[in-house]
C-alpha cells in the first residue's frame, strides 16, 4: 500500500518508516522541512496547518493510508501543548479533507491514553470518560482537542479511522531519556514526590508505539486502542525505582499542601490522580503487544 506518514521526522514517525518499508509498503513522508533526512520512498512537503499545502501534498502522494504522528511536544510547555492542540484539531481536519479527496481509505492517528478523568479503577479501558473539565485550563484544552480529533477521525464517512492512544512515551530522546528534561531532573535528585503518590502511569516505549502503528496500518480492524506497556505503576513505585536505576538518591517527599505548587499541575496530577491504561483491546483486535516495560527500558533510553 501507499502509506503517507505525517510527522515522519518525529520520534514515533521516524521509527515507523523502516517498519513500513520492511513490510513492503511504499512510504511517503510528509515533512515541513525538506532539509531533514527521512528514510522514505518519497517525500512531500507541507505544514500541517496549511490546508492548501496539505491538499497539494496528499494529491501528489496518492495514499491508501495516512498516518498522523504530528505533535509539538519535544519541549513540554503550555505553548507546546497549545501548538499540539492545533495540530490535533486543525491539522487533523486538514489531513482528513485532503486524504478523502486523494482517495485514501484509512487514517491511523496518534492519541493519548492519559486523557481520562481520574475516576473509578486505577487502570481504565478505552470507554472511560475523558477529563474534559480538568481544572487546569491547559490540560482541559489538551483533552478537548484530543476528543475533537477522535470525533473527526471516527466520524468521517468513507475513511476507516484508528486512534492509537499512546501511554507516556519513553525511550531515546523522549522526556524520560536519562538526558531528557524529566530524566535529568530525576537523575540530579531534583524531582520530589508527593506524600500520596497513588496516581498511575502507563508508559510505552517509542518502538512499541511505532509497532502499534504498523499493526494498525495492516489491520482491517478500526476504532480506539490504548497502547501501553504491561506494568501500569503508581508514582510511589515508578519514580523511586527510576531514581534508583539512574543512581540518584530517593525522591524527597513533599507534604500534600505544597506538592502541586512545587511540581506544577500536570506532574502533580500524574503522580497523585492519573489513571493507567488497559491494553486488552489492542492485544485482542490488533494483535499488538508491548515488547518492553518501563522497568527494563526507562533508564536506558
Ligand atoms: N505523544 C505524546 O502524547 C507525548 C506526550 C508528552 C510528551 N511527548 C514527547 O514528545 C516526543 C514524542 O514524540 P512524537 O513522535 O510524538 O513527537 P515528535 O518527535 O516531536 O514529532 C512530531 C512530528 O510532528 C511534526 N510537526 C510538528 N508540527 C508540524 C507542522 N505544523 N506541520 C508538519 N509537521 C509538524 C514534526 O516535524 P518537525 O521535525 O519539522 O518539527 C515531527 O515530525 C517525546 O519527546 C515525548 O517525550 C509526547
Amino acid at each position: 500500500m501507499r502509506v503517507v506518514v505525517a510527522g515522519a521526522t518525529g520520534l514515533i514517525g521516524g521509527a515507523l518508516l523502516p517498519l513500513l518499508k520492511a513490510r513492503g509498503h511504499h512510504v511517503v513522508a510528509l515533512v515541513r522541512d525538506e532539509a531533514k533526512a527521512v528514510d522514505a520512498d518519497e517525500v512531500v512537503v507541507a505544514d500541517a496547518l496549511d490546508p492548501v499545502a496539505v491538499r497539494i501534498a496528499l494529491r501528489a502522494a496518492r495514499p491508501d493510508v495516512v498516518v498522523h504522528q504530528l505533535t509539538a511536544l519535544r519541549q513540554m510547555s503550555a505553548d507546546a501543548l497549545e501548538a499540539t492542540a492545533r495540530l490535533r484539531t486543525e491539522g487533523t481536519a486538514n489531513l482528513i479533507v485532503s486524504a478523502r479527496e486523494a482517495g485514501a481509505g484509512k487514517l491511523v492517528v496518534q492519541g493519548i491514553s492519559f486523557a481520562t478523568a481520574p475516576l473509578g479503577a486505577p487502570v481504565l479501558d478505552e470507554d472511560a470518560p475523558l477529563y474534559l473539565d480538568a481544572p487546569d485550563p491547559t490540560w482541559a484544552r489538551t483533552v478537548q482537542a484530543v476528543a475533537e480529533m477522535e470525533r473527526l477521525v471516527l466520524g468521517t464517512p468513507d475513511i476507516a479511522g484508528t486512534i492509537l492512544r499512546y501511554g507516556t512515551l519513553f525511550g531515546a530522546q523522549t522526556q524520560y531519556d536519562p538526558d531528557g528534561p524529566f530524566g535529568a531532573r530525576v537523575g540530579r535528585g531534583k524531582m520530589p514526590i508527593p506524600e500520596s503518590a497513588t496516581g498511575v502511569t502507563s508508559f510505552v516505549h517509542v518502538q512499541d508505539a511505532a509497532l502499534a502503528a504498523l499493526a494498525a496500518v495492516d489491520s482491517e480492524v478500526t476504532g480506539v486502542f490504548n497502547i501501553a506497556d504491561d506494568e501500569p505503576a503508581e508514582g510511589s513505585t515508578w519514580l523511586p525505582e527510576y531514581a534508583r536505576m539512574l543512581g540518584a538518591p530517593p525522591p524527597r517527599v513533599l507534604p500534600g499542601d505544597i506538592a502541586e505548587k512545587v511540581l506544577g499541575w500536570f506532574t502533580h496530577h500524574q503522580l497523585t490522580a492519573m489513571r493507567g491504561a488497559r491494553t486488552d483491546r489492542a492485544r485482542a483486535e490488533l494483535g499488538w503487544k508491548p515488547t518492553v516495560s518501563w522497568r527494563r527500558g526507562l533508564a536506558s533510553g
